[in-house]
């Protein structure tokens, strides 16, 4: 294992992180998928073990480096990234970051050709709430950090999403804007004690201050 020697503010514990979109394959060449470039849940992972925390990120498909001292586990799907957040633990806290598809289809084994006239329609059903099933689990981490990523009424929706899955705190950010693959993130900070808004920060500056403020929890 990585970090967790070097004495930070976070040695001794253990944080999953999860990040990235996931992909949910319709047949062997298409997929659905979240608008999700992985860059914040990255620099959150980075800067937690920064702060010498051991750090487990399991990850969807992005196009990104390992950030330094973090052991990542690659997974395609929502139900692949349950699975692997549920052998990550036990942690000590958990960041949810990932974009995770809400709606899978049962792949089809072939590819699914034009021929033939209309256009196949697609059965969704809906993947676990790994944010949920986390927050509600025997073994919940002591602290529990969800995203909400809105395009309207930020704050409204965030806080109710805090307290519909049970997150200790929920990171809300606009994303009305040019946030997606973006440098910078305006986010507002919802806990048991209110909102804090924040500026509009670099990604790499809000994940040094979430994970002080997660230090700080702990
Ligand atoms: N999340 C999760 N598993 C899911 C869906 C979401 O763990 N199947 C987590 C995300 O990682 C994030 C938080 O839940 O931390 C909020 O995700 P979001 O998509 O904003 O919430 P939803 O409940 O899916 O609501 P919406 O209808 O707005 O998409
Ligand atoms: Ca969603």
């Amino acid at each position: 294992h990585f970090g967790g020697g070097t004495g930070g503010r976070l040695a001794g514990k253990h944080i999953l992180v999860t990040a990235g979109p996931t992909h949910e394959p319709i047949d062997p060449v298409r997929y659905i998928a979240n608008r999700s470039s992985g860059k914040q849940g990255y620099a959150i992972a980075g800067a937690l073990a920064a702060l010498g925390a051991r750090v487990t990120l399991v990850s969807g498909p992005v196009a990104l480096a390992t950030p330094p001292g973090v052991s990542r586990i690659d997974v395609e799907t929502a139900q692949d990234m349950a699975n692997a957040v549920a052998r990550a633990l036990p942690a000590d806290a958990a960041v949810m970051v990932a974009a995770v598809g809400d709606w899978r289809t049962d792949a089809a084994g072939q590819k699914i050709k034009k021929e033939g006239g209309a256009p196949p329609s697609l059965q969704l059903s809906e993947n676990p709430d790994i944010l949920a099933m986390l927050a509600a689990s025997p073994r919940r981490p002591a602290l529990v950090v969800g995203f909400a990523a809105e395009t309207e009424r930020v704050v409204e929706h965030a806080t109710a999403k805090r307290a519909r899955k049970g997150a200790d705190w929920i990171v809300a950010n606009d994303v009305s804007g040019d946030v997606m693959g973006g440098e910078a993130n305006a986010i507002h900070l919802v806990t048991a004690d209110g909102v804090e808004h924040w500026e509009r920060l670099p990604k790499d500056e809000v994940a040094r201050r979430l994970a002080q403020r997660i230090a700080d929890a702990l």
